[in-house]
């Protein structure tokens, strides 16, 4: 295994994910909506993905695997990731925008592995999907009340949500659980709701939540948070709603009228 292979192993492990579109500083889920491509990790973690298996992770959200060109096309717009992936036809890369050196030796673009020739080797994967997911999205409005898919049907089983609230600059988000019922399992790694006090869901975990005890009010420290649904194969439940409203800097103890 050629030394710069396992370099760039350490250095993905740092990861971060963000990128400037109309010149506002936005994170990947964001970005997402624009371009069609998005970047899936396993239910296991990072890099536990071979090429069968990220094709099925796409498939199932009604996507396929991204091309070269499509993935260029989402980083020309801003997608950064520091997660390599598998695209259409064995590749392997990961998009770059801003130049640094802990990811992608301060190159820009695709950073591109080429063909791989072993297709049980594993990462990520980068998915193309231009219609709308199946749930999650990004929610700017002041209030709104989060639904997890097909309420108050059960959901179904294999899904992934992403929701990321960003109000206005200073605001902040008061999330209120209004109903709450999940496959309860000890340790929540069945189904399960994450709430993180930040633009994605690799910094600022506040909790993981499960079962159906309603869990209590999270206030944000910033104007951003994201939200991540997960469901296995198994036992599905109703789901939720949560209520989110804005906090204005100037009446931090109550929420905003709209
Ligand atoms: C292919 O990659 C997998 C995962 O890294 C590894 O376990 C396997 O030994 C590799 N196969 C070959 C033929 O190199």
């Amino acid at each position: 295994m050629p030394l710069s292979f396992l370099f760039f192993i350490l250095l993905w492990h740092e990861s971060d994910t963000w990128g400037l579109k109309n010149g506002i500083l936005h994170n990947s889920i964001w970005l997402e909506q624009a371009a069609g491509v998005y970047h899936r990790e396993s239910r296991k973690g990072k890099y536990q993905l071979t090429l069968k298996e990220a094709n099925v992770v796409c498939q199932y959200e009604g996507g396929t695997l991204a091309t070269i060109n499509q993935l260029a096309a989402a980083q020309r717009i801003g997608l950064h990731v520091c997660a390599a992936g598998w695209l259409a036809g064995g590749k392997v890369g990961y998009p770059i925008v801003k130049p640094g050196t802990k990811c992608g030796h301060g190159q820009t673009g695709i950073i591109n592995y080429g063909y791989r020739v072993n297709k049980t080797e594993l990462w990520d994967a980068y998915c193309y999907n231009p219609h709308a997911k199946q749930c999650g999205g990004v929610l700017t409005d002041p209030e709104r009340i989060i639904q997890s898919p097909d309420y108050p049907d059960e959901y179904e089983h294999q899904q992934i949500c992403y929701w990321h609230i960003r109000l206005k600059y200073k605001q902040r988000i008061h999330l209120h659980f209004l109903e709450f019922d999940v496959e309860d399992d000890p340790s929540c790694l069945s189904d399960y709701l994450e709430v993180y006090d930040s633009y994605d869901d690799l910094l600022g975990l506040v909790g993981r939540f499960c079962g159906n005890k309603l869990p209590s009010d999270i206030i944000s420290t910033g104007n951003v948070m994201t939200l991540k649904f997960l469901s296995d194969s198994s036992i599905t439940a109703k789901g939720f709603q949560i209520l989110y409203t804005a906090i204005n800097p100037s009446d931090p103890f109550s929420t905003v009228a709209t």
